[in-house]
């Protein structure tokens, strides 16, 4: 889209659809108390428009769907993994290509390897996975992300990046041998799906190298990233987004990606760097529970659509509507007045429910309380991204501190949805918006010790 005035015109038409059905109100109010009002506990059948999340959510194309077809079952060496090979290597140029069967796994094989008890990983800010596997080898994950992440208002291209005087700091007082690697997320999922900057990519990568610390990027949604460094960086108007991409992975040693994203397919992870030795000791760890090297817990047919997927994230008329799709959802309610989080970011609008919802305590999850309203309303699902996911204990206390940002987050799966969409689901929170005050707060009747957020059970304050 050269004109931002103008709606953001699909570039593809539809083949095949999949019926999606209205439920009644009644039908709604039923089945978000039978599930606890956790949102997680409906039924996908039930619901209308799905943005609980963009990963393994997208449409394939017709040629993913022919790939499907030429897959190549060979447990060993199939056609498919070197097709796969071939089409990641292109873009990322790192040695080794490892496939896995998403992007968790990658990061757990990773982890295991390098990361020691006791060490610190540094990122812009974790997602939950990277963090969660960290954890779990007695690590600690840091968030290194500038100021700017954490300020809904801040309108800065690129609150994605890593404050890299943060960075420089933290190893000189935690030491090069306690830091196995640096991670970067792109885009960065937990603070407003925001890019970051080819700058700010070369200027980590430049650290790492000076202090002999290997650099890995979190590329999930590299391309999305890539297309905003092309719109938005001073010097990188006239490149196209597969060379800003080839440019942003010289930066780093290695990548860990979720294909359930930005290569546009419904499982698949990839594992890719350039330290042999290292590849030799990921492929070990990766055959005890993923499979074989050449094929990590996919089938040949997965392969083939990752392969072709790829190929087609970068095409610029794609990205340039994704990113306008979005964009146009976050200007529908900006300009109603809905409180969100800007600016858009690359896959998901985020609302700020503390501000929709002034009248809801955060002991009382107004997320939560917003993401059922609108389900309710419209049977639209959104996640909370907020006091129910994030929430930490004070252990002298036993009280709940909560997150800076009481978010609710709607993904967009890529290719999946039309504008008409976007507009009933802004249309219904504007209309909520105005009657936001008959919205209640929730009380926590059950919880699980662990990402409570999955299991949570609510009930409603009068
Ligand atoms: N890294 C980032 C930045 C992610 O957003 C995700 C997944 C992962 C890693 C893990 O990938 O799911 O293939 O194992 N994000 C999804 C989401 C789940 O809804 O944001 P995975």
């Amino acid at each position: 889209m050269s004109d931002s005035s103008r709606k953001p015109v699909e570039p593809y038409k539809i083949k095949s659809i999949e019926p999606i059905r209205m439920t009644s109100r009644e039908e709604r109010e039923q089945i978000i108390r039978r599930g606890g009002f956790n949102l997680f506990n409906v039924p996908a059948e039930n619901v209308f428009v799905d943005l609980l999340t963009d990963s393994g959510t997208s449409a394939m194309s017709h040629f993913q769907w022919a790939g499907i077809m030429q897959g190549d079952e060979s447990y060993a060496g199939a056609r498919s993994y070197f097709r796969f090979d071939h089409s990641v290597r292109n873009i990322f140029g790192f040695k080794n290509v490892i496939p896995t069967h998403q992007g968790r796994a990658a990061e757990r094989i990773l982890f295991q390897t390098v990361v020691q008890p006791g060490q610190r990983v540094p990122s812009n800010i974790h997602f939950d996975t990277t963090r969660a596997n960290i954890e779990v080898r007695d690590a600690e994950a840091v968030d290194l992300a500038g100021n700017a992440a954490y300020d809904p208002d801040d309108r800065s291209p690129f609150k994605g990046d890593m404050d890299v005087d943060k960075l420089k700091t933290f190893i000189q007082e935690t030491g090069k041998d306690k830091i196995p690697l640096v991670m970067l997320t792109i885009t960065n999922n937990s603070g407003g799906g925001q890019p970051v900057s080819l700058a700010n990519i070369r200027a980590v990568g430049a650290v790492c190298r000076e202090s002999g610390i290997p650099f890995f990027l979190d590329a999930c949604r590299f391309a999305e990233n890539a297309y905003f460094i092309q719109q938005r960086e001073e010097g990188q108007s006239e490149r196209s987004v597969t060379d800003i991409a080839r440019d942003i992975f010289s930066c780093a040693d290695g990548a860990t990606m979720s294909a359930k994203k930005d290569a546009l397919v419904n499982i698949g992870g990839i594992l890719t760097l350039n330290d042999d030795d290292l590849a030799e000791k990921l492929r070990n760890n990766l055959i005890v529970s993923e499979g074989f090297p050449t094929y990590g817990g996919l089938a040949g047919r997965d392969l083939e659509a990752i392969a072709q997927g790829l190929e087609e994230v970068v095409d610029e008329a794609y990205l340039a509507h994704r990113i306008a799709q979005i964009g146009y959802l976050w200007e529908l309610l900006d300009q109603s007045g809905v409180p969100v989080y800007g600016p858009p970011g690359g896959h998901a609008v985020y609302v700020l429910a503390d501000r929709f919802l002034p009248h809801i305590p955060r002991e009382r999850y107004p997320g939560q309380a917003l993401s059922v309203a609108l389900y309710r309303e419209a049977g639209v699902r959104a996640v909370e991204i907020g006091g129910v996911m994030f929430a930490k204990k004070d252990a002298a206390t036993g009280r709940e501190i909560y997150p800076e940002l009481e978010l609710i987050r709607m993904a967009v799966p890529r290719r999946v949805y039309t504008l008409s969409h976007l507009e009933y689901v802004a249309d219904a929170l504007v209309s909520l918006y105005e009657r936001r005050e008959t919205i209640r707060g929730l009380k926590i009747i059950h919880q699980a010790p662990h990402l409570r957020h999955f299991t949570v059970r609510f009930e409603e304050m009068d």
